[in-house]
C-alpha cells in the first residue's frame, strides 16, 4: 500500500476547475466545514454524528456523515486495524471529507482515529478554521462496560487483535476545538453543544 502511494504518478497535475469552493458553498448558503469526531470504540461518535446530521438537516444545512464502519465496508474494505492500515484509513477519510467540503457540504467524520499524527495530517488538508476536531470523551471503563458490539469482550478473550485501548493505543487530542463529556451530557445535550459550537464559529 505504501509502495503504491510512493509510486503515485509524478506527471499528474491537478486540473484547475472554473467554479470555486466558495461559489459552490454560496449556492448552499452555508460555510462548509469538517467536524472530526474522535474517541474510543463505543464512545458514541456514530450516534452523535447521526443526531447532529439530523439536527442540521432540519435547519436546512447540507451535510454528510462519514462513519468509520460504513467507509470500511466499501472504500476501505481492503484495510485492517494495524497502525499502518488505520493511518491509510484516516488518510482516505480525510481526503474524501476534503472533497466533500470543496463540494460545499458540512461533513461529520466519526472515526476512532487513534493517532494524533494522523489527525494532524487530516487537519492539514483543510483551510484554517475549516477542520474542527471534536473529542468524544468517554472513558475506557464506560466504553468497555457498554460494549455495544461485543468487541471489548472478544478483544479480552484474544479473539480480536489490535483493539483500541487494549492492545492498540488511543492518543487523546491535545488541542481539540471541542470536547464532549458524554458522562455529563445525554445525547440530545451533546448534540446541542456541538451544534451551538458550530453555529457560533
Ligand atoms: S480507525 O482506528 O481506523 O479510525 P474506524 O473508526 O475506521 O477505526 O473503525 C472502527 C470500527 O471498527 C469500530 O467501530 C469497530 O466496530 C470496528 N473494529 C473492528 N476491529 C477493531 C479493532 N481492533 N479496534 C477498534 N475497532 C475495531
Amino acid at each position: 500500500m505504501n509502495e503504491a502511494l510512493a509510486r503515485s504518478n509524478p506527471r499528474i497535475s491537478p486540473y484547475a476547475l472554473s467554479l470555486s469552493s466558495a461559489e459552490r458553498a454560496a449556492l448552499k448558503a452555508q460555510r462548509p466545514r469538517c467536524l472530526w469526531l474522535t474517541g474510543l470504540s463505543g464512545a458514541g461518535k456514530s450516534t452523535l454524528a447521526n443526531a447532529l446530521e439530523v439536527y442540521l438537516n432540519r435547519r436546512a444545512a447540507h451535510t454528510f456523515v462519514l462513519d468509520g464502519d460504513n467507509v470500511r465496508a466499501g472504500l476501505c474494505r481492503d484495510l485492517g486495524m494495524s497502525a499502518d492500515c488505520r493511518r491509510e484509513n484516516i488518510r482516505r477519510m480525510a481526503e474524501v471529507a476534503r472533497l466533500m467540503v470543496d463540494a460545499g457540504l458540512i461533513v461529520i467524520v466519526a472515526a476512532i482515529s487513534p493517532f494524533r499524527a494522523d489527525r494532524d495530517a487530516a487537519r492539514k488538508l483543510f483551510c484554517e478554521g475549516d477542520f474542527i476536531e471534536v473529542y468524544v470523551n468517554t472513558s475506557f471503563a464506560v466504553c468497555a462496560q457498554r460494549d455495544p458490539k461485543g468487541l471489548y469482550l472478544a478483544a479480552r478473550q484474544g479473539l480480536i487483535k489490535d483493539f483500541t485501548g487494549i492492545d492498540s493505543p488511543y492518543e487523546a487530542p491535545l488541542r481539540a476545538e471541542c470536547e464532549i463529556d458524554t458522562q455529563a451530557l445525554d445525547m440530545a445535550q451533546a448534540c446541542e453543544q456541538l451544534a451551538g459550537f458550530l453555529l457560533k464559529k
